[in-house]
């Protein structure tokens, strides 16, 4: 760890630490304090950082939310050794100390609105639509998601992102785990996605579903 980022770390346990005592005993009002730790990565309003690889995550169901933060605690994500992003989501998830803590945070990341993110790649979006009929079966026709089937939505979700994912499913860097059913899932079906050029036009399709 580089000295300027331990420095960052130990300014956001301090910054924790000081809230300690208001921190509130439940409630949404909890998870807004629990956020402070991961605002310096996902950004005050949860829009996430190009910079540091970091997804948008705000208005994501509290469902799915509450799955992820677990997987990656339990190590069902992000603890792939070629998994860059996701070495460095997984020790924040277990600044997150127990379940009911895991909800309201996610209650408070859920209850943030959602924005549409700006275009940063260049893919064919009439190909990336035909291409999007297999993935509408879970994800929707409109990428909304479907909890049934533990689809998360996709709106909201920047093009590097989701390329990224992709790309991590395809590599078996996401999806890794056999008992986690959901990612595994979805590993088996980037399989069906020829290239990262293929990636890139399902991203520019997902990109013009409104929000
Ligand atoms: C040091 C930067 C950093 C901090 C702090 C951080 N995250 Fe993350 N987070 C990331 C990165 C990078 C990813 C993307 C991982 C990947 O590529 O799989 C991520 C992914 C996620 C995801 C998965 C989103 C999805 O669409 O699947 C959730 C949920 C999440 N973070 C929530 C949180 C919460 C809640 C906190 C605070 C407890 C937090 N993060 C703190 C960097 C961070
Ligand atoms: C059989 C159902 C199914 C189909 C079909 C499917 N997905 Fe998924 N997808 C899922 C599930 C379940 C997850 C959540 C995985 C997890 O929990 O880690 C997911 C996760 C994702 C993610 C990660 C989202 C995030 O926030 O991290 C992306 C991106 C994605 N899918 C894109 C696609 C695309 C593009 C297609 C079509 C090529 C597709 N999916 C087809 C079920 C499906």
């Amino acid at each position: 760890m580089t000295a300027a980022r331990s420095m960052t770390l130990a300014l956001s346990l301090s910054t924790l630490a000081g809230c300690a005592t208001e921190l509130p005993a439940a409630g949404v009002a909890r998870g807004e304090v629990l956020y402070q730790n991961c605002s310096q990565c996902h950004g005050d309003d949860g829009y996430g950082s190009t910079l540091v690889h970091a997804p948008a995550i705000a208005g994501l169901p509290k469902w799915y939310l509450e799955a992820q933060l677990t997987n990656f605690q339990i190590g069902w994500r992000g603890a792939h050794a070629d998994d860059v992003e996701g070495l460095k989501m997984r020790p924040m998830s277990r600044t997150i100390k127990s379940a009911a803590d895991v909800m309201v945070v996610s209650e408070y990341v859920a209850g943030m609105p959602a924005k549409k993110s700006e275009s940063t790649l260049h893919g064919d979006v009439a190909k990336g639509q035909a291409a999007y009929a297999v993935c509408s079966a879970c994800h929707g026709v409109d990428g909304k998601g479907n909890e049934a089937m533990k689809a998360p939505p996709l709106t909201q979700a920047q093009d590097w992102y989701i390329v990224k994912q992709l790309g991590k499913f395809k590599g078996g860097v996401r999806g890794y785990e056999p008992k986690n059913a959901a990612a595994a899932t979805m590993k088996d079906i980037s399989g069906g996605i020829a290239d990262e050029a293929a990636m890139r036009d399902l991203a520019a399709y997902i990109q013009t579903l409104p929000l």
